[in-house]
């Protein structure tokens, strides 16, 4: 007879504006996954792993990995770049880790063609997007068809019939290439290029759109991993600063290909001093609205690490200025961007909108990231830990984010100054060996937003890293 033991699924989610570390938060928690699986977005997400002296930005991959037994799987609310794709699995193949048989690609996902990144180059710019063909490729998924012309290609489309699929992204890049007046482009040549590549994935193809249900079935247990955070969902995210997918929990049950019944866990994962990369709001930002230039110089191209790492350091950290004590932070917290090493713009923890985001995913565990990183504050002339804990728009007390984008920049933050940290705790791993201060620091920023922290990261080596959930007294 087959078991009755029914597998669990969890739900892993950035709750800021993306790079919270959410993938060395996976790693932690992995352990009981089957299967770790991808349920929006595409090459634009950038998850670092490190594991002894390996380590590896993954785009479209889940992470897992370094998990031989774990199968991995690309759901199909992604748009899947067939030619990042294969560079990343045979950059995970140089490292001694084969996928044969543990990656699979769900039939529905929707494939990144070249006119999409054609298009991004030239129209994302406004937003920053990562110019890796994210807003078109969902614009044509939502579009489906313009006029006679197919816009959107699934991968099951492609394999049951590729030179159909030749024909469909040929006449996509003619369109593109002739409404943007694109010069120098090769159609039938990128064209070639695309089906070859997308050919090279056909052993990770999954026909079979039950697979991940059949095994949750079966017992198996379900990670799904978000890519980008909620606040650069298409939907309730800073629109139209966002990204094109639904990053919020609920979506991995909709871009996941797995009935919610199995839900067992949200985790959520946020960074005790933000970042965000690309353009829009960002109320608890040092420097505000200035910072938000001087980041987006030159596509963002202007600021990279290589130049603002021969700054005066302690003259920045010292500033009265907050622009400059940001520029400070962001060296000290080495936040550049992984896919596309732009400076990240930084700003205070904001609980505002921790509680809010928290709330509307249903967080069972939050993990914070960078928790050492407060530490940095004491190099500052600022006369403690600054935690964003209310906003003041138009005079009044609010406890959430504005909606318009308009509203977010009159919205001024409320900061509460904690006791700056008497020592750091990057070589801390253990919750009653920290200093009454980050206890303190814990505590209140639970008090404020009413969910558990299970634990902190205190650098960014994989064991510099203090569990806490069930651990304290
Ligand atoms: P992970 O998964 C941070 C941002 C871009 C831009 C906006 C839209 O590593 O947290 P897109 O290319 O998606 O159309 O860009 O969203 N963005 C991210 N920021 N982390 C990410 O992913 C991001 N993915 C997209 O900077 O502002
Ligand atoms: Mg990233």
């Amino acid at each position: 007879m087959e078991s009755t033991k029914q597998g669990k699924s969890r739900v892993l989610i950035g709750l800021q504006y993306g790079d919270e570390g959410k993938a060395r938060v996976l790693d932690k928690i992995i352990d009981d996954a089957d299967v770790v699986a991808r349920f929006n977005g595409g090459a634009n997400a950038g998850h670092t792993l490190v594991v002894g002296n390996k380590s590896i930005a993954l785009h479209m991959i889940p992470s897992g990995i370094f998990h031989p037994e774990i199968k991995l799987y690309v759901g199909s609310g992604c748009v899947v770049n067939p030619e990042k794709t294969n560079k990343e699995i045979e950059e995970i193949e140089d490292l001694g880790i084969s996928l044969s048989r543990r990656l699979y690609f769900a039939a529905n996902a929707s494939l990144v063609q070249p006119h999409h990144i054609l298009l991004d180059g030239i129209l994302g710019k406004g937003i920053g997007t990562t110019n890796n063909g994210i807003g078109p490729a969902y614009a044509d998924k939502a579009l489906r068809i313009e006029g006679k012309r197919i816009k959107n290609l699934r991968v099951a489309d492609f394999f049951a019939n590729p030179t159909l699929a030749y024909s469909i992204v040929k006449e996509n890049i003619e369109q593109a290439i002739e409404s943007y007046s694109i010069s120098g482009i090769n159609t039938a040549k990128l064209a070639t290029k695309f089906v070859e590549e997308t050919k090279g994935l056909e052993q990770y193809y999954c026909p079979n759109p039950l697979f991940l249900e059949n095994m949750a079935m079966s017992g198996k247990n379900v990670f799904f991993e978000g890519a980008q955070s909620v606040m650069l969902d298409v939907v309730t995210g800073t629109v139209p600063y966002v990204t094109s997918s639904r990053t919020i929990a609920a979506a991995a049950y909709t871009g996941g290909d797995l009935s919610m019944k199995y839900h067992s866990q949200t985790i959520g994962v946020a960074k005790a001093i933000m970042s965000r990369v690309g353009n829009g709001p960002f109320i608890s930002e040092f420097g505000g609205r200035r910072s938000e230039d001087y980041c987006a110089m030159d596509g963002g191209n202007n600021y990279k690490r290589e130049v603002e790492s021969n700054y005066d350091l302690e003259k920045l950290l010292k500033s009265e200025d907050l622009l400059e004590v940001g520029i400070g932070l962001r060296i000290l917290g080495n936040e550049y961007g992984a896919t596309t090493k732009r400076p990240r713009r930084i700003g205070m923890l904001d609980l505002v909108m921790l509680r809010q985001n928290c709330l509307l995913n249903s967080v069972d565990a939050l993990y914070i990231n960078k928790f050492d990183c407060l530490n940095d504050y004491k190099r500052t002339s600022l006369p403690g830990i600054p935690i964003v804990t209310a906003y003041r728009l138009n005079g009044k007390i609010i406890d959430y984010m504005p909606v318009a984008t308009e509203d977010c920049s009159r919205t001024e933050p409320v900061v509460e100054y904690l006791p700056h940290l008497s020592q750091d705790i990057s070589n801390v791993r253990n919750y009653n060996d920290l200093p009454i201060e980050a206890k303190d620091a814990i505590a209140f920023i639970e008090n404020k937003i009413g969910t558990k922290i299970y634990g902190i990261g205190v650098g960014p080596e994989r064991e510099q890293f203090v569990n806490i959930g069930g651990n304290k007294e």
